[in-house]
């Protein structure tokens, strides 16, 4: 499953936009059909995804419509990714894609969004001749007058950051959408400088956005038929809102509460949490509240104190263990994951034994796993010796995915014989006799279908066969019949 850098593997997927049409219409946009098509494709976090569904609802009211053959298309738009080098070695490729149905409908335009457009700004435009239209993530809502510009001839470019930039009020079109989950950004940027990470430099300064305008979002999603939302951040837990005039304020633990009465069928999940800054008062809500999902990805990165130093990631091994400590104390039955980087800077093979270690402590449902990948102008780069062989890298890499992969198999296999409440989602991938859905853990659950139930509906389901990736088994009761 993981080959070279398992980040491709679970990070990149391309986005559908022509089911636009089917489910996620359900707030037309405005914009009179201008006759032009926009085709685009989205790779990186949930944040990407969730930002290409905001540059979609900008073209819409421009006038454009989307499509799904990139051949037909008047513009054709990445939303890009820079956090590992491979990310970007897999746009670059797109790149000449694109620019093969550029020759053979001229005129097309070719537009890169997103960090690797904020990283690389006009070098993009300049480098090759790929691309006519550059936009960083706080630009979006300029794309009208960009795209206007380069239709004349010219190269078009905005990647000025923004503090106080977060659509709040723009309502995106949902791209792919199943119309049953939906993800919600709830604040963007970041302010922590990890020092191996680009983030900060992509997405600028770390802002939150009016909660009244999530709460709106979250209740629109409900009346639309949506049963589940993911609050996006890079890290919720400094999720704070101050009204302008009254001063009220509101902390992630408020938000997550505010969202959870929304509905007590709409379920909330979130991410990212950060173990320096994850107070148990977010704890105290989950546990409270039956429809904020018992799951909390909070990734560790190194078990080494040494290593968690050079990172600065602002937390140690026994911190981190602390965290972990009191999520089972609070939340009993709630499964982590987490992200860990193989081989940074001086790692040496005991500092690698305790990642392994940690891992095994902390018991991780299951890991995103990546070997580490030095970024232009970060800290670490600036001032660390990218020095484990790239081989070392790899091996390490493969002995925690090892291990996280009999781990997960594992707690997988505590759950059968239990019973969870799963969100049906859709058909699973394998059968159309089957439907696939989520348990609050955040476990894809496959279970045969029985009639009159559809997608947003929640079962009841007993769990007979585990695999690492999947649960299985049977209806035994359920709400909507
Ligand atoms: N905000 C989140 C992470 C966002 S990036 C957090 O702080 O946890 C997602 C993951 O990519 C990170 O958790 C890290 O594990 C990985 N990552 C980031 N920069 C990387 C790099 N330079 N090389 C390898 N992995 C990296
Ligand atoms: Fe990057 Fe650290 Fe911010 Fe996460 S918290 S986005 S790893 S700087
Ligand atoms: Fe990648 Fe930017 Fe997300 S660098 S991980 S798309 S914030």
């Amino acid at each position: 499953m993981y080959d070279d850098n398992p980040t491709i593997q679970h990070l990149v997927k391309t986005i559908d936009p022509m089911r636009q049409g089917e489910v996620l219409d359900y707030k037309a946009q405005s914009g009179a059909d201008n006759g032009k098509r926009f085709y685009i494709e989205s790779f990186g976090c949930q944040m990407n995804f969730s930002d290409s569904e905001i540059v979609a609802a900008v073209l819409h009211e421009a006038g454009y419509r989307s499509t799904l053959r990139m051949e037909e298309a008047d513009l054709i738009l990445v939303n890009t990714c820079s956090i590992r080098e491979k990310a970007e070695d897999t746009v670059r490729k797109r790149l000449y894609v694109y620019n093969k149905v550029k020759k053979s409908k001229p005129g097309t335009l070719i537009g890169v969004l997103g960090c690797m457009a904020e990283r690389m700004k006009r070098q993009l435009l300049e480098e090759e001749k790929l691309v006519d239209l550059v936009v960083g993530p706080d630009a979006y809502r300029d794309m009208p007058k960009l795209l206007d510009s380069a239709e004349e001839g010219h190269r078009a470019i905005n990647v000025q950051l923004s503090r106080e930039e977060t659509y709040a009020d723009i309502s995106p079109v949902r791209l792919q959408s199943n119309g049953v989950t939906a993800f919600i950004s709830i604040m963007r940027g970041c302010d922590n400088m990890c020092s191996f990470c680009v983030v900060p430099f992509t997405r600028g300064r770390e802002r939150s956005r009016d909660p009244y305008s999530i709460i709106a979002e979250t209740r629109d999603l409900y009346d639309n038929g949506y049963r589940e939302v993911t609050l996006l951040g890079q890290n919720v837990d400094s999720y704070n809102w101050v009204h302008p005039e009254t001063q009220e304020t509101v902390t992630f633990a408020r938000l997550l509460r505010m969202c959870a009465g929304v509905h007590p069928e709409m379920r909330i999940r979130f991410s990212t949490s950060h173990p320096k800054d994850m107070t148990d008062e977010v704890l105290y809500a989950m546990a409270e509240m039956d429809n904020i999902c018992n799951y909390i990805h909070l990734p560790v990165q190194s078990g080494n104190n040494r290593i968690l130093e050079l990172m600065r990631r602002g937390y140690t091994r026994e911190w981190y263990m602390e965290r972990i400590e009191a999520i089972r104390r609070i939340i009993p039955d709630c499964a982590i994951s987490s992200d860990i980087i193989a081989g940074f800077c001086t790692e040496t093979e005991a500092d690698h034994r305790e990642t392994l270690d940690i891992i095994r402590r902390a018991n991780f449902s299951m890991s995103y796993m990546f070997y580490y990948s030095e970024r232009p102008n970060t800290f670490a780069q600036r001032n660390l010796q990218d020095n484990v062989p790239l081989e070392v890298k790899k091996r390490r890499l493969t002995e925690i995915i090892q291990l996280q992969n009999t781990l997960s198999l594992e707690h997988n296999k505590k759950d059968i014989g239990r019973q969870f409440e799963v969100l049906i989602e859709g058909d699973s991938k394998k059968s159309k006799a089957e439907f696939k859905g989520r348990n609050s853990q955040n476990k894809m659950v496959v279970f045969p279908k029985i009639p009159g139930l559809r997608p947003g509906d929640y079962v009841h389901v007993e769990i007979t066969e585990a695999s690492s990736a999947t649960l299985r088994g049977h209806i035994i009761q359920n709400s909507a019949l």
